[in-house]
């Protein structure tokens, strides 16, 4: 029996967060260039989506760069972001085929102005979408979210917008990049690496969290339903 027959459709989460890790380390091990493993990392994500389709997982957050890869070599930073321009713009279509909505979360105005405008296109014709939101994580950190949504709290406090408090956990929640997304009810880490890595540090607090040794770019969804049967 695979592990699709054996996921309990009761007991889906909702919502699914992945640190998608290992594509510089399964290209090395081929002896090609970290860019192939990304390359080959985009295949991954669009199985990882069909997946979620399939069996209805209705949000799929995934670290698509975090704002700690803008210090990686400027050649490969570059290579991410044409990937992402011409992955969104290339799915798009497949985005509506299999009803899913992109969103994204991080410092996007930070991205290429061509990212910025594809990405916004693309959400903007995916918008009506209700199968599944896909939420790219764009320059995310979760130490700057958080710290975006304290000083938006403490200018509202400034102009006497709110009192202090009305800082509550919902004030709060409601001020971060994911207020529209429920709270990820299992993490998944691919490539070994048993840490957080500053992805979505207030939205994990009762999350479950798996992590496999397979490398990002071998991960599909057989391996995405069997994280689901631990859960
Ligand atoms: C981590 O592997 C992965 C990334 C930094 C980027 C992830 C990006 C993609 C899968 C492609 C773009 C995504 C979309 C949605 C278009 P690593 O480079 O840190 O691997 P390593 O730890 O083995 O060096």
């Amino acid at each position: 029996m695979g592990f699709k027959e054996q996921i309990d459709i009761n007991r889906l989460p909702e919502h699914i967060a992945i640190i998608m890790d290992g594509n510089g380390r399964w290209a090395k091990n081929q002896g090609k260039f970290r860019v192939f493993g990304h390359e080959s990392g985009v295949l991954s994500v669009k199985d990882i989506v069909e997946g979620c389709v399939d069996i209805g997982i209705k949000y799929l957050t995934v670290y698509a760069f975090s704002t700690e890869n803008w210090n990686r070599p400027i050649d490969e930073v570059n290579a991410l972001m044409e990937l992402l321009i011409s992955t969104i713009n290339n799915e798009a279509e497949t985005l509506n085929k299999n009803n899913v909505r992109l969103n994204a979360i991080g410092d996007i105005k930070s991205l290429p102005q061509k990212c910025i405008d594809d990405l916004a296109n693309v959400m903007e014709i995916t918008d009506k979408n209700t199968k599944c939101t896909l939420t790219l994580a764009l320059s995310y950190s979760a130490k700057w979210e958080i710290i975006e949504a304290t000083k938006k709290l403490a200018q509202q406090v400034v102009e006497q917008k709110i009192k202090l408090e009305d800082i509550n956990e919902d004030s709060f929640n409601a001020q971060l990049t994911t207020a529209q997304l429920p709270e990820p009810e299992l993490m998944i880490r691919t490539s070994g690496e048993h840490r957080v890595s500053n992805f979505l540090l207030w939205q994990i607090a009762y999350t479950e969290l798996y992590f496999t040794e397979t490398l990002w770019p071998d991960f599909r969804r057989e391996h995405l339903f069997e994280a689901i049967v631990d859960y």
